[in-house]
């Protein structure tokens, strides 16, 4: 497997591309699958997991075409959609398996839909059960794991209370729910991200939201409701990439970066929030709305983070970024404590104890614990360089690359390639910004 070795530099200066936001890309490429007519997704994610996500509709019968980061996705309507012969394979993406469970399941074909090794590991049953309340015959190895044999059927609506605060979750019953007849309604007990809902009515669903509940409606043919139509849309860029690169250029005092076009919805950035309350330096301009998400350029220094305590409600809303911000810890005056975040366990990798094994690889003091980590600042010493051991993890790769970077000695990223799950120009950008 293909290694990268970081060495040391000292600062970081230049404009990031990023790649389209992930989240955004599924969602988009789903529902344009199930609109009438061709739509043209403009700066697609070029991410691994959302081409899993292309592999799948066109499977099911969208006509898929990439162009660059452009894809053109000819649906042929809500009831469009036909049987794959095949297993529907997400690969290593969670959000790919979780949302098209809730799609096939109310479709009048039954599907299997499988998995790479990590994935067949995550928990579903999150959604089987809700999908279950909605009349769903789904069955998984334990009743949990991939794969999964969605048989699909008629579905009712239902109101349904999460237990816990998962935008997968909520999506994965709002899509089910355009299946179902009368009103599906999902109450989160916190905010998570809320691109499904734009999504669902740049497409023209019927889609309201009281307070933390969301509702849709049925399309035609059940309940005589809407039908989706095609778009031409934009995506932007993901600001979960960009905070690799917030990280990195916050490390040197000498750092000069500019991240243009960043997807800066605000249930997206809690994490901007959270740096400018450690003290880094980060300055939003551009703002502009684009297709009811929010879009705006980043401009970063570099500066001395203070630290902190991250937890509750907090949690869901920076889950991503933990692991950069548990790479960052070391290098900040007073550390960095995760509580709350037991979620964290059950992503790509276990990423409290791959954290845990690779901050300690470098030198870093860690109290690993059940639900998340205490890590020590910086007066415990610089780190030192380490061969990292990303567990097939995309953002642990991408997490230690930018520790990596302020450590004595060069870091070897075994395995790097994963990178490409979420950024496959990860280290080719980071290398163009780091002046050594
Ligand atoms: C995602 C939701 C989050 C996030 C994941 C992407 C999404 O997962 O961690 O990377 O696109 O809906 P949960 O819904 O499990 O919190």
């Amino acid at each position: 497997m293909k290694k990268e070795i970081i060495t040391p530099a000292k600062y970081l200066t230049g404009g990031v591309e990023l790649p389209g936001d992930k989240s955004i890309s599924h969602r988009y490429a789903m529902l344009a699958a199930l609109a009438e007519g061709t739509s043209e997704l403009r700066h697609f994610s070029a991410a691994a997991d959302c081409h899993s996500t292309l592999g799948c509709m066109s499977a099911l019968g969208a006509e898929v075409k990439t162009d660059r980061d452009t894809v053109r996705i000819t649906g042929r309507g809500a009831r469009g959609l036909k049987s794959s012969w095949r297993a529907l394979d997400a690969q290593n993406s969670g959000t790919t398996m979780r949302l098209l469970t809730g799609i096939l399941a109310g479709q009048n074909f039954s599907s299997k839909l499988t998995g790479d090794e990590s994935l067949q590991k995550r928990p579903m049953k999150r959604v089987i059960a809700p999908l279950r309340e909605m009349g769903a015959d789904i069955r998984g190895r334990e009743d949990n794991f991939a794969p999964l044999e969605i048989r699909g059927t008629k579905l009712r609506a239902i109101g349904y209370k999460m237990p816990m605060a998962s935008a997968q979750v909520k999506s994965a019953v709002l899509l089910a729910g355009l299946f179902a007849d009368g009103v599906t309604s999902v109450t989160e007990p916190s905010r998570t991200r809320d691109h499904t809902e734009l999504a669902l009515e740049e497409f023209g669903a019927s889609i309201e939201k009281h307070g933390r509940t969301i509702q849709v409606h049925g399309l035609a043919g059940a309940n005589g409701g809407r039908e989706l139509l095609a778009k031409s849309l934009d995506v932007p860029g993901d600001l979960s990439s960009a905070v690799f690169f917030i990280a990195a250029a916050s490390l040197f005092p000498d750092s000069n970066i500019l991240i243009h076009n960043v997807g800066l919805n605000p249930t997206r950035t809690a994490i901007l929030d959270l740096f400018a309350s450690m003290g880094a330096s980060i300055e939003i301009t551009g703002l502009k709305s684009s297709h009811g998400e929010v879009v705006g350029d980043l401009s970063v220094k570099g500066s001395s983070l203070k630290g902190g305590v991250i937890a509750g409600e907090q949690i869901p809303l920076v889950i991503d970024e933990l692991p950069m911000l548990a790479a960052l810890a070391p290098f900040t005056e007073e550390g960095i404590e995760i509580r709350d975040a037991a979620e964290l366990r059950v992503k790509e990798s276990d990423r409290i104890a791959a954290l845990a094994e690779n901050l300690r690889r470098m030198g870093a003091a860690v109290e690993e614990r059940p639900d998340g980590l205490r890590i020590a600042g910086k007066s415990v010493g610089t780190l030192h360089a380490a061969e990292i051991e990303p567990r097939g993890d995309h953002r642990i790769a991408m997490a230690f690359a930018v520790a990596g970077l302020a450590a004595q000695g060069n870091t070897v990223i075994r395995d790097a390639g994963c990178a490409a799950v979420s950024f496959p120009g990860f280290f080719s950008e980071l290398n163009r910004l780091a002046e050594r």
